[in-house]
């Protein structure tokens, strides 16, 4: 037998495909040619001749996927903390001349070089707390060469790996400056997207669709844009109000609604009779001091596979922590540690389409977190306490004390 074999698990778990969790206690896992091979007792294993590694007592999961982030920006938004203590809002900051227009100012400025730096930095610090797929947006660009050179970054850091990243193109996150929004909206899906999808440079889009921001017809006119290259389409829906985004997401055929934050029991109904994965992100609620998180039980009880995400960004929720998201996520949104750890892996790998991960099953990826814990309800327990002692990315181990 060859390949790689993690050994001296406590405990390996995986989604079951049903929204539950499989637990083996003391087992090992074999991965070859980049893929689960088997997961079972150790004895099972005792021809084994390639590499081994062994956790010590810990847990091996799949490796996490981050649905959704904004990974590349430049600057930082840290006086909006301060703002907001004062009491102003993320609207006020936004009126005010911050958010995501002052983003966009100190992201223009950036080389590709630096980008792709931010960006490796940013990768690293996720993977270290068990992140193995990523994906990430542009946004905060605005214009053509800003978003292709932030989407350039984002497959050059792919291509370089381990993390595999999947490139989305925001193009309707904020109208900049100088510009109606009419007639931004047409730049965006008529000009800019092509473009973008011509070069090779995007797997999916997405809109802001909010009061003050997009509203359904930008977000059709951008969907109807993505078709002719056969973009997923994520969409920023329902996050401060009830607009009707998750029956919109279902309408334009979304893979993922994501936020929900005020999405109430008709969209909720909407997203049960579709294909749509809910990607709901508290670290945002909690970054930006607000106290409505989404209703992710009645979203599991109507049988939606709802995924977890950081929404990482400068503004609303600056973490590149999923362990965290599952922790608030447990605390805030009554999810059990099992349904967390779906959310984080398979449910969070279907609202990418990457059917090929997310779970343990052979055949899969042979992409693992591994977490010094004895118990996986551990990892949702503890926060501010990075417990992953290291990932498997396609086989290959990457361990925090080396
Ligand atoms: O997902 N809501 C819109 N976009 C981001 C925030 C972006 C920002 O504030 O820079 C979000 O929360
Ligand atoms: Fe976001």
């Amino acid at each position: 037998m060859s390949g790689l074999l993690v050994r001296d698990c406590a405990q390996i778990v995986t989604p079951d495909g049903a929204g539950k969790v499989l637990v083996h206690e003391d087992a090992a896992i074999l991965c070859e040619d980049g893929r689960i091979a088997a997961v079972g007792e150790p004895g099972r294993f005792a021809g084994h001749k390639g590499e081994t590694i062994s956790i010590h007592g810990g847990v091996a999961t799949p490796g996490l996927v981050d649905s959704h982030t904004h990974l590349i920006f430049g600057g930082n938004r840290a006086n909006e903390l301060e703002l907001r203590a004062q009491g102003a809002t993320y609207q006020d900051v936004a009126a005010a001349g911050g958010g995501i227009k002052s983003t966009v100012a100190s992201t223009r400025g950036l080389t590709l070089d630096h980008m792709v730096q931010i960006g490796r930095t940013r990768v690293r610090v996720a993977m270290a707390m068990g992140t193995t797929t990523m994906e990430a947006k542009s946004g905060y660009g605005l214009d053509l060469e800003t978003e292709a050179r932030t989407l350039q970054a984002y497959r050059a850091l792919s291509a370089e790996g381990p993390v595999e990243i999947r490139a989305t193109y925001l193009g309707l996150h904020a109208v900049p400056e100088g510009i109606g929004k009419a007639e931004y909206v047409a730049e965006a899906c008529d000009r800019i997207l092509p473009e973008l999808a011509n070069r090779g440079l995007v797997d999916a889009v997405d809109a802001f669709v909010e009061v003050g921001y997009f509203d359904e017809a930008d977000a059709k006119r951008l969907a109807t844009a993505a078709e002719q290259y056969r973009l997923a389409l994520h969409l920023h829906v329902d996050q401060f109000h009830d607009a009707g985004g998750a029956a919109l997401a279902r309408v334009l055929g979304a893979t993922s609604a994501d936020h929900l934050e005020h999405t109430g029991a008709a969209g909720i109904e909407a997203m049960a009779e579709s294909e749509v994965v809910p990607v709901l992100v508290p670290g945002s609620v909690v970054g930006l001091g607000l106290h409505r998180f989404p209703d992710a039980h009645a979203m599991l009880r109507a049988g939606l596979p709802v995924a977890l995400a950081t929404d990482f960004n400068p503004g609303s929720s600056p973490t590149l922590s999923l362990p965290l998201v599952m922790a608030l996520a447990c605390r805030y949104m009554s999810m059990t540690p099992a349904e967390a750890l779906c959310a984080t892996t398979a449910n969070a790998a279907r609202a990418l389409r990457l059917g090929d991960r997310g779970s343990l099953k052979p055949g899969m990826r042979a992409d693992l977190a591994l977490w010094s814990a004895s118990d996986y309800r551990e990892i949702a327990t503890y926060f501010g306490i990075n417990l992953c002692s290291g990932t498997v990315i396609e086989g290959t181990p990457y361990l925090a004390s080396q």
